[in-house]
């Protein structure tokens, strides 16, 4: 080893697996964050986010695999292992018939330290000084979520797990949520945030894991992704459902799907003409044939419902 070792990831997981008797939850994860990045852990409901993130925030333990915090494990170490890292799954949880600010008074005395200390700049930080005094039960969705946010700041941490932060939230809501996480990674902290919401990822991450069954079937940059996928048409014709039976039957045309403002496919360029000849001559005049950008939308779906990366 090098005398200057390079300061560990935020995030190192290795192999990671969780099984629910048949089921395995989570199957071979492995995923690196390094400092100072925004993360997006991507996938549909069911795909593992949230057993992924309990794994790593060490509340269950792996059936196979190891994950390091800072280089710690949470399996050996504990709880000391957690130092510097906060979050929270699913919703966060808090006593209804209590203020926010007792809430946080009440966790800031179980975390011991300083962190009493931080919960006026927590609750200003999320936006809820002026309703700190109010019970959590008289709470919206989302000053809740803001206020999971700010419990997890009296940690002070380095490093934030935050699972779907936004759902559930109204398009203002969701908003300030982004607005937050990126305040504070502008701040420095290291956020892993996972969520269903491929157009999120793209707002906020600047590298993402997709996930599927537990599996990671995509992890790297946003824009490698978008190099990976093929050229896509819309096309418009005068009777879109044979056209699609021909489209189904071009060699070289991939992916094609009836869409409510027409068909879709990929391909290159020799095959969208040799299928415009093949749909004359199948008696479909086409009305439209347009290059179009794969959306981001569009490419989450393929990847997390068709047979994984495109080619
Ligand atoms: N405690 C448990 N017992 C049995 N099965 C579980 C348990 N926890 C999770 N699972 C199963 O593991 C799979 C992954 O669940 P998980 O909650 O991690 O998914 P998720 O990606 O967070 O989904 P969502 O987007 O709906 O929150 C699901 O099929 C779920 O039913
Ligand atoms: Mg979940």
């Amino acid at each position: 080893m090098s005398a200057v070792a390079s300061a560990p990831h935020p995030i190192e997981a290795r192999g990671l697996v969780k099984r629910y008797d048949q089921l395995t939850a989570v199957d071979h994860v492995d995923l690196t964050v390094e400092a100072g990045t925004v993360y997006g852990y991507l996938g549909p409901n069911g795909a593992g986010k949230t057993t992924s993130i309990r794994m790593l925030l060490g509340l269950i333990t792996p059936d196979e695999g190891t994950a390091r915090l800072f280089g710690r494990d949470p399996l050996v170490e504990g709880a000391a292992a957690l130092d510097g890292v906060a979050g929270f799954v699913e919703a966060p949880r808090f006593y209804p018939y209590l203020s926010a600010r007792r809430n946080l008074e009440l966790m800031a005395a179980l975390d011991g330290g300083d962190a009493g200390d931080r919960i006026d700049d927590a609750l200003a930080t999320v936006d809820l000084t002026e309703r700190e005094d109010d019970k959590v039960k008289g709470y919206s969705h989302g000053m809740r979520q803001r206020l999971g946010i700010a419990a997890a700041l009296l940690r002070d941490p380095r490093l934030l797990l935050l699972d779907e932060p936004t759902t559930g939230l109204d398009p203002a809501g969701m908003r300030d949520m982004r607005q937050l996480v990126r305040r504070l990674a502008a701040d420095g902290i290291t956020v892993l945030l996972s969520s269903h919401l491929m157009t999120e990822v793209e707002e906020l991450c600047d590298r993402l894991a997709i996930v599927r069954s537990g599996r990671v079937i995509y992890e790297g940059g946003l824009t490698d992704l978008l190099r990976s996928t093929g050229q896509r048409y819309r096309l418009r014709t005068t009777d879109d459902r044979r056209a699609l039976a021909v489209a189904r039957e071009q060699p070289g045309v991939e992916d094609p799907v009836q869409r409510a403002d027409g068909l879709a496919f990929a391909a290159d360029e020799t095959v969208a003409g040799e299928l415009s000849v093949a749909l004359v001559e199948a008696g479909v005049a086409i009305l439209a044939l347009v290059p179009a950008a794969a959306s981001l939308e569009e490419l989450f779906f393929r990847l997390t419902e068709g047979d994984g990366l495109p080619a």
